[in-house]
């Protein structure tokens, strides 16, 4: 029919990385093949019994059955404001400066369409997060793929940007702690980061879904920068800090404007977060402090096993400095990032995942994520 071709936006979007190693995936696992799954970020450990004991208990009141309110309850923008305070030292306004979202992603790719016109770039870092490149996209902004190279630590480097792309450059995205390079950002980084956007007036998407994921140096808030309130939006996730992929919650701090604007794009798109939801990202707020602590302990264990086995393996190139993942140069024999990760699943049994699905500077890189058990990362490079 011609009528369903997809949209030429549509047509624009590279498979996405994950749905394609699912494929792979489910390929195996109907031929019978055992394999260890290090592809995904998403954690095996339980989300907090209290938050779970909250979600049922909340399914069954009459008032979380209805529709929510879009801004989010404000019993969940209060604990997100005190946890804020807590966390970074950082003064939010509960109403205008905080919006709960289904999942930082969403509000990751709505944002765009809520600022971007005809013309402007968006910025986005490479290697990074895919969802960056589907927000460019479906706002219909040109895009700028900023690399991130590990002889600058995976700090992008702003005056690398060519002039013409800073004038007309609307939103720029950052991520640290960095998925997938596991790199940190300093507070001199975050600062020269709102020096620079603040003089060619890019607003400042900063991704901190990793933010509680850290071992020595703990991660900063954009919006603990002088200034940045002016320009920023930060985004945050409890599919990590909780371990909670599967509810769909996440929010958004920063500007009153940028939050305005995103809200009016989510009004016109969804009809807010199951209320017993936001009661259960309340409870893991206000009341899974020691969970948070524990769970860096488990991921900390099992990067020393993993880096153990990397290092006897021959691998010589690794990053590991926060989040769950390990990031490390291929071995030189190979063509490609996905060349090696064939390899790693046709004679190793392990899906990991390609740098260049990051973007054309993720490379001659592969990533794993330690989101399986230390008694399986002590044996993955035993085979
Ligand atoms: C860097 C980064 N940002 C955002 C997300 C999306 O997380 P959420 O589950 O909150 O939508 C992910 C998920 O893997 C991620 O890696």
């Amino acid at each position: 029919m011609e009528k369903a071709e997809f949209s030429q936006r549509l047509k624009k979007f590279p498979p996405y990385l994950f749905a394609e190693i699912d494929k792979k995936k489910s390929h195996l696992k109907a031929k019978g093949v055992d394999f260890l799954d290090l592809s995904i970020g998403d954690p095996d450990i339980p989300a907090p019994k209290k938050v779970v004991e909250a979600l049922c208990t909340g399914a069954s009141l009459k008032n979380n059955q209805k529709y929510a309110l879009d801004q989010g309850n404000p019993a969940l923008r209060i604990s997100i404001q005190k946890w804020f305070k807590k966390r970074f030292a950082v003064n939010l306004d509960a109403n205008r400066q905080i919006l709960p979202l289904l999942g930082s992603k969403e509000g990751l790719v709505h944002f765009p369409l809520a600022f971007v016109n005809k013309g402007d770039y968006v910025i986005i870092p490479s290697p990074g997060y895919p969802g960056y490149r589907g927000a460019a996209l479906f706002s219909g902004a040109k895009i700028h793929e900023m690399p991130l190279l590990a002889e600058n630590n995976f700090l992008p480097n702003f005056s690398a940007i060519p002039l013409t792309i800073k004038n007309k450059a609307k939103i720029i995205y950052l991520n640290y702690p960095n998925n997938p390079t596991t790199a940190l950002a300093s507070l001199d980084f975050l600062k020269e980061t709102v020096k620079f956007c603040s003089r060619y007036g890019i607003i400042i998407a900063y991704d901190n879904a990793y933010s509680e994921i850290y071992f020595d140096k703990k991660p900063h808030s954009i919006l603990e920068i002088k200034g940045s309130q002016e320009i920023a939006i930060e985004f945050h996730s409890f599919s990590k800090t909780f371990c909670m992929t599967g509810f769909r919650i996440g929010w958004a701090a920063g500007n009153e404007k940028l939050l305005a604007g995103l809200l009016k794009v989510k009004t016109n798109i969804d009809s807010g977060i199951f209320g017993a939801v936001q009661e259960a990202g309340r409870v893991a707020l206000d009341e899974c402090g020691s969970y948070i602590e524990n769970m860096r302990g488990i991921f900390n264990r099992r990067r020393k096993i993993f880096l153990r086995g990397m290092v006897k393996a021959g691998f010589n190139d690794i990053y590991a400095d926060s989040t769950f993942y390990v990031w490390a140069r291929i071995p030189s024999s190979y063509k490609s990032s996905m060349e090696f990760t064939e390899y790693l699943i046709t004679k190793k049994g392990i899906v990991a995942t390609p740098g260049a699905g990051f973007g054309k500077y993720g490379e001659g890189f592969v990533r794993f994520a330690l989101t399986v058990g230390e008694d399986k990362l002590n044996k993955v490079f035993d085979k």
